[in-house]
């Protein structure tokens, strides 16, 4: 039987890319809902094309309504941020890939997997935000499927399976594994597009150079969170959740050729990698055809024009989004999604012009140190810090 998925961020990057993937395997996978954001005629086009029943956009029914657009017949159109995260409750969907951008992501992944369905999760700020909520109810979904028959017998149940490319990586070299005989991860970085330079070299960076990123096309905010290095640092958090790892045992190396994405060492010295080209389509079609393997529209790795692998340390006293990630994440509680909101508040303000490439962390770094830090309790008390670390970041726009 095909997996009902619903596609939240349809119209974005991992959006279009997991549409990609539905239409190469239509005998495997049912596209029945979508959610977007502004991009609403190139919504409805998805809609029309993969015969999707439920719609919902991010705007509001007036704004909607002065683009001058129609629904395809049959299509149910709903609007608002709630409207998009219902799209997780629907009885016709099995699968919720959560491609939304930033920490608007949280709810939907939150209640994805409190209606017991499979989360296929692109939006690592959730787990960032969130991770101390999500891992027990990713667990208890674990374990119902498991009861039901509907996850495989050994590995992993996959209640969350990760899509961004590392930690998809890590997901795939842990299986047949015993977790204590687990010594580190290794979360591999390209370095981005500044790999190399010093602090003094980034004055003056526009959001055009930030923007071309050396090894993968993605939306303008994960491309910046790279160029930081926040991406990476947001990576170690989410591997922590994901695979219950202490920060102390978790290591970034900039791997410039991307084409290892990432490593598990074992407690004998042994390190397995994952490998591949660098196309998101194989990681975002791993997470759902798990636990089986579907061939991919994409060239396999050709070892013989590879020629050779670098590696290095990173440079967090130049990349300092990324000290200050981890910084967040070993202090724990509601510091990460502190940190996680400053930069969202930081990186839109320098994609508009607003604020400087270096601002960015100096931003992440005041709200950090204005915040007192709490356990995290519940959806609504990280709602409430989040609003106030994005006010916080909004008056420390350099
Ligand atoms: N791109 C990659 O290669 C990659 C790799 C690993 C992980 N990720 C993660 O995946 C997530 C998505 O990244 P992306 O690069 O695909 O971002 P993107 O290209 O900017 O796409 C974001 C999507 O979210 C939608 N959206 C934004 N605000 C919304 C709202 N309020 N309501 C409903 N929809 C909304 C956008 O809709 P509109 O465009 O219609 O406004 C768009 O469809 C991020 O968390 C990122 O860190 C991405």
């Amino acid at each position: 039987m095909a997996r009902r998925i619903a596609v939240l961020g349809s119209t974005g990057s991992i959006g279009t890319q997991t549409l990609d993937v539905a239409s190469r395997h239509p005998d495997k996978i049912e596209v029945v809902a979508i959610a977007a954001g502004r991009r609403a005629e190139e919504a409805l086009e998805q809609a029309r094309e993969f015969g999707v029943r439920f719609v919902a956009l991010g705007m509001e029914p007036d704004e909607f309504a002065a683009l001058g657009l129609e629904a395809p017949d049959g299509v149910e159109l709903s609007f608002g941020p709630q409207a998009v995260a219902s799209l997780t409750q629907l009885p016709d969907a099995d699968v919720v890939v959560n491609a939304l951008v930033g920490a608007a992501g949280l709810q939907a992944s939150y209640e994805t997997l409190r209606a017991g369905k499979v989360l296929a999760l692109a939006n690592k700020e959730s787990l960032v935000v969130g991770g101390d909520l999500i891992m027990p109810l990713a667990a208890q979904v674990d374990d119902a499927r498991r009861a039901a028959g509907l996850a495989p017998a050994h590995g992993p149940a996959g209640a969350l399976m990760p899509i961004d490319s590392e930690h998809g990586a890590i997901y795939q070299c842990l299986i047949g594994e015993e977790a204590r005989e687990v010594s580190r991860l290794w979360v591999t970085a390209s370095g981005g597009p500044f790999r190399g330079k010093k602090r003094e070299d980034l004055t003056g960076i526009t959001a055009e150079q930030a923007l071309a990123h050396p090894t993968w096309n993605m939306g303008p905010k994960i491309t910046i969170d790279s160029s930081t290095l926040m991406n990476k640092g947001l990576e170690v958090i989410e591997a922590h959740h994901l695979f219950n790892m202490p920060y102390e045992r978790i290591s970034v190396v900039v791997q410039p050729q991307s084409a290892i994405h990432s490593m598990v060492e074992f407690t004998d010295g042994s390190v397995k990698a994952h490998l591949g080209t660098t196309d998101m389509r194989i990681p975002i079609q791993y997470a759902l055809s798990y636990p089986e393997r579907w061939d991919a529209p994409v060239a396999p790795l050709d070892f013989t024009q590879l020629g050779h692998l670098d590696f290095a340390a990173p440079d967090t006293e130049t990349f300092r989004c990324l000290a200050l990630a981890r910084a967040a994440g070993e202090r724990g509680g509601t510091l990460p999604c502190v940190m996680n909101a400053a930069n969202e508040v930081a990186v839109a303000a320098f994609l508009a012009g607003e604020g400087t490439y270096l601002g960015i962390a100096e931003c992440v770094e005041a709200v950090m140190d204005a915040h007192a830090v709490q356990p995290v309790e519940s959806i609504e008390q990280l709602l409430e810090i989040d609003a106030w670390a994005r006010l916080t970041a909004r008056k420390n726009i350099r």
